[in-house]
């Protein structure tokens, strides 16, 4: 009893995995009635598109020694115009499909096509027909059905269907993504992943997005995408600290840094040897921009320092004479205007 449902049940998945089927009336009819019968009890009229699938239609069907034969899906408007098959109007022709002598169009008005199913060479070859002659029709039914793929588009073959599946998809019914490898916060350090899973996770489509923090930089792209051949589009990048650039240690004295690199968030402190003196900020830190937080200082002995205080002194002294000399000159300028060559002379001079 078990093994009998097993055995049916193999059989019905057996054939649900078959391409498309034919099957033939009983009775004749004209080319537009056998479609119109076809349609009703089946998807359509046979559609040929190689010369395997014209092989096979014909020992499917049986053998009949004179006409009528089987009316087939290919067919024409006008004398002029070409064969097209019905369906998706594709106009394979084979190079063997016609018997010889055909399409003659005797009656000038043959614009459909029956097949020969006979025992002469004929066998399996065309004829252009009158489309009102009664014949036997020949359907085929699709096994094709909107859920028989899931991300891509049903073909059928003869005892088979193939999923051609969509970019980024694959599986028998195309129903599982293409997967990237896995990509988590263990992968990134130094920053923040944002990671969208619309289909899978780690799937086609999957996208990641990463910020490095406060003083770090981004060093690659800093959006991944899983493409359709299961690759992230880029590598994961990298957050390294923004760097400053190096400070040396000032002439006769000492510079001491937290941390080997001179990179974000390190201070640097200065010292001066001994007998000099600091002359701007004692310390610095390298900013998140990558800038230091102010200029290194420079180390003076006492003496230079005591110099540069008096030159300074001397220097604010001299300008001070120097300014006033000029306003005096202007003003001597301005009573002088009549005899400007001597005012120059006696400035020279002077
Ligand atoms: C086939 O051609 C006819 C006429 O040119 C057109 O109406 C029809 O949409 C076409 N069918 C397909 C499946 O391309
Ligand atoms: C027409 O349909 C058949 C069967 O589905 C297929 O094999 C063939 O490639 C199609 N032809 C065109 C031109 O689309
Ligand atoms: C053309 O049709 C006539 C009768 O309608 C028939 O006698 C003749 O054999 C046909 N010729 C060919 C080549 O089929
Ligand atoms: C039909 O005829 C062909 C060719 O003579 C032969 O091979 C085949 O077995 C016949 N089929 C049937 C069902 O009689
Ligand atoms: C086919 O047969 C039907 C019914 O017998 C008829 O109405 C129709 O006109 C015929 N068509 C052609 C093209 O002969
Ligand atoms: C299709 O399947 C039938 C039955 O399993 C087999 O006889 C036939 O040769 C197959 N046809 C092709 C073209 O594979
Ligand atoms: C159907 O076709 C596919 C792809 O061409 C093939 O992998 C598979 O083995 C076929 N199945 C059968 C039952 O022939
Ligand atoms: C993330 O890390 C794991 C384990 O370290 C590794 O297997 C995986 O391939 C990495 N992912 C990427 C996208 O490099
Ligand atoms: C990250 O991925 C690795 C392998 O790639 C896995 O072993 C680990 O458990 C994952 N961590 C989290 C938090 O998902
Ligand atoms: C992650 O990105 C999505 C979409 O871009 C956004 O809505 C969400 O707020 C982000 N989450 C975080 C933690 O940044
Ligand atoms: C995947 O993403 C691309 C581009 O963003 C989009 O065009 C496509 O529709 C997406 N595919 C799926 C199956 O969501
Ligand atoms: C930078 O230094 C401050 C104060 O010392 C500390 O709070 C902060 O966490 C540090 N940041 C980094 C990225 O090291």
């Amino acid at each position: 009893m078990k093994w009998t449902l097993i055995l049916l049940l193999g059989i019905s998945l057996a054939e649900t995995t078959l391409g498309w089927t034919y099957s033939y009336s009983e009775t004749t009819m004209n080319w537009t009635m056998a479609r119109q019968w076809c349609q009703t009890s089946f998807t359509d009229m046979v559609v040929i598109q190689s010369q395997e699938e014209n092989d096979y239609l014909v020992s499917q069907l049986p053998n009949r020694s004179r006409s009528p034969y089987y009316w087939i899906g290919i067919t024409k408007a006008h004398k002029n115009e070409a064969w097209t098959w019905i369906g998706n109007n594709s106009t394979w022709i084979g190079e063997h499909s016609w018997a010889a002598n055909e399409p003659n169009n005797n009656h000038s008005t043959e614009f459909c096509v029956e097949i020969y199913v006979n025992r002469s060479p004929n066998r399996g070859k065309w004829n252009d027909e009158k489309c009102a002659n009664p014949k036997y029709a020949v359907c085929y039914r699709a096994q094709c059905s909107s859920t028989s793929c899931e991300r891509g588009r049903c073909q059928e073959t003869i005892n088979n269907t193939t999923c051609l599946c969509e970019p980024g998809f694959k599986g028998d019914r195309c129903e599982t993504a293409e997967q990237c490898p896995v990509l988590n916060h263990t992968n990134f350090s130094g920053g923040r992943m944002n990671c969208s899973h619309p289909i899978g996770p780690h799937s086609y489509n999957s996208t990641c997005e990463f910020r490095c923090d406060e003083g770090s930089q981004l060093i690659g792209e800093d959006r991944i995408r899983c493409d359709h051949s299961g690759q992230w589009t880029a590598s994961i990048p990298v957050c390294t600290a923004v760097e400053c650039p190096p400070l040396s240690r000032p002439d006769n004295g000492y510079l001491s840094c937290s941390g080997g690199n001179q990179v974000f968030n390190t201070t640097c402190h200065f010292k001066c040897q001994l007998g000099h003196l600091i002359i701007g900020l004692s310390s610095v830190t390298c900013g998140v921009s990558g800038v230091w937080s102010g200029p290194r200082p420079a180390c003076a002995s006492y003496k230079q320092a005591l110099l540069g205080v008096a030159g300074c002194g001397a220097f604010s002294i001299l300008s001070c004479i120097c300014f006033c000399w000029m306003k005096h000159r202007k003003r001597k300028k301005v009573s002088q205007v009549r005899q400007p060559e001597e005012a120059t002379s006696s400035a020279v001079s002077g």
